[in-house]
């Protein structure tokens, strides 16, 4: 069978070819019939080719590089994952002492940095400074801009990989009023970050081996998720050859909203409100009449249980153990039992995602709710930054540049200032 999709245009009868390659068609080859597709929240169309993640929305399969998700949090550290993401293969003992090596290098800010996040008001939202201070560095490293050069590429790699824990937790400390800590080079990635959140006077923090495992496997789960909102982002910034600082501020500010990375912040505000168990019933009632949506529930891609849902679950019981159990973990059990068996949400196939657990897991560390969506921009610095490389190395790669259907005003003549009406539109 030719591998070719052919279709006929009923306006004239004319019929058009165009060939399928990995089970896709060009959307330009409706260019000759003069058609454009239309997909506003890219719901059918793929925008790159990539070899990064692979997703099985229907099976509920994530996998990095080929490696399932699974296996990953269970026997892998972060600094490997992201090498993984980066390079596209697992480091060998060599090559991963010195990558951690590098980033551990790396993860002091530049002293102007620290006067710059300083200058903040009290109560910043982290994630406002997050971005603000990833787009900030682009100007302490000019040279990033050579965005074609692969050695300065790898050099901004490793900063951002490296940096934005330390603006994360300094963000932390900002919020509240204490003196920022600076990057212990003895620890690791993540015993770094909760040292850089938590040290007092003690001349070295010593994290909870468990909470430190814990930290690695949140972050394992957050480091990439294909060609989700922000790495849109930062892919369609990066195709215009912006330095990966701004592309990567632009990827953090997509994160913040709550229905993408804000979503864990917004699930914790949700079980807040809710405040008991037996609120539950009335809450879904609310849900289901058009009144909010249940937060941490429903995925674009994922129509069954997100993978990475079910390995925070299982972290969150390792967590609980030292921390004690969240409170409002029993609300969060009783939202997911009810929603799961409810028509409204299961003839919509929504699930419980990554962010649905995350947030009490983050509350049991002790982290305020408004860094939930930075935690996961930590991690997912590693995933950006892989989708960052991939496309500015992609010889198909172009300016990102959608077509738009018009539905404005035709042709008309400038009327003079005095003689203009008002009209609704000119009013509101
Ligand atoms: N609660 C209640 N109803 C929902 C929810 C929800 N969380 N999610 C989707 N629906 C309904 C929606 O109202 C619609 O119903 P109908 O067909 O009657 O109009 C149907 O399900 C399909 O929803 P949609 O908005 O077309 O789905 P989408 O693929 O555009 O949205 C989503 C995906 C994640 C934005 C959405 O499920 C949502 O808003 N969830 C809550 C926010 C959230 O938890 N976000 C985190 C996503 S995972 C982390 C990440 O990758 O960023």
């Amino acid at each position: 069978m030719p591998e070719i999709l052919t279709f006929k245009d009923g306006r004239d009868g004319q019929s058009f070819e165009a060939p399928i390659e990995d089970d896709s068609i060009r959307a330009t080859a409706l260019k000759p019939a003069g058609l454009v597709s239309y997909d506003p929240a890219f719901l059918n169309t793929a925008s790159v080719r990539s070899a990064i993640t692979y997703i099985d929305g229907d099976a509920g399969i994530l996998r990095y590089r080929g490696y399932p998700i699974e296996q990953l949090a269970e026997s892998a550290t972060y600094l490997e994952v992201a090498y993984l993401l980066i390079h596209g293969e697992l480091p060998t003992q060599e090559q991963l002492a010195h990558w951690a090596d590098d980033i551990t290098m790396h993860t002091f800010l530049h002293e102007n940095v620290k006067r710059l996040m300083e200058g903040f008001r009290y109560d910043a939202h982290p994630m406002g400074m997050l971005v603000s201070v990833t787009a900030a560095l682009s100007t302490f490293y000019p040279e990033a801009q050579d965005v074609d050069d692969e050695t300065i590429r790898m050099q901004q790699v490793v900063r951002l990989i490296a940096k934005v824990p330390t603006i994360a937790a300094w963000s932390y400390r900002h919020s509240k009023g204490l003196p920022y800590v600076y990057p212990d080079n003895d620890l690791g990635f993540a015993a770094n970050f909760l040292s850089m959140m938590f040290r007092m006077g003690e001349p070295h923090y010593h994290a909870d081996p468990a909470l430190e495992r814990a930290l690695e496997v949140l972050f394992i789960l957050h480091a990439d998720h294909e060609q989700n909102c922000s790495a849109n982002v930062m892919r369609s910034i990066g195709s215009s050859k912006a330095d990966p600082y701004v592309s990567l501020a632009g990827a953090a500010a997509a994160l913040y909203g709550p229905l993408h990375g804000g979503a864990n912040e917004a699930v914790l505000r949700m079980l807040v409100e809710i405040g008991s168990a037996k609120n539950v019933p009335a809450f879904i009632d609310r849900v289901k009449s058009g009144e909010g949506r249940l937060m941490g529930f429903g995925h674009r891609v994922y129509k069954n249980y997100d993978p990475r849902a079910r390995i925070i679950k299982q972290t969150a019981d390792d967590v609980f153990e030292v921390t004690g159990r969240n409170k409002l973990l029993d609300i969060a059990l009783e939202l997911e039992k009810i929603a799961l068996e409810d028509e409204y949400f299961v003839s919509r196939k929504l699930y419980p995602n990554v962010d649905f657990y995350s947030g009490l897991i983050y509350q049991a560390l002790g982290l305020p709710t408004a860094l939930f969506p930075v935690m996961f921009a930590i991690p997912r610095t590693a995933g950006w930054l892989a989708q960052w490389l991939e496309g500015v190395q992609d010889p198909e790669q172009k300016i990102a540049r959608p077509r738009q259907i018009y539905t404005g005003a035709a042709e008309r003549d400038f009327v003079a200032i005095d003689s203009r009406r008002a009209t609704a539109a000119s009013t509101s």
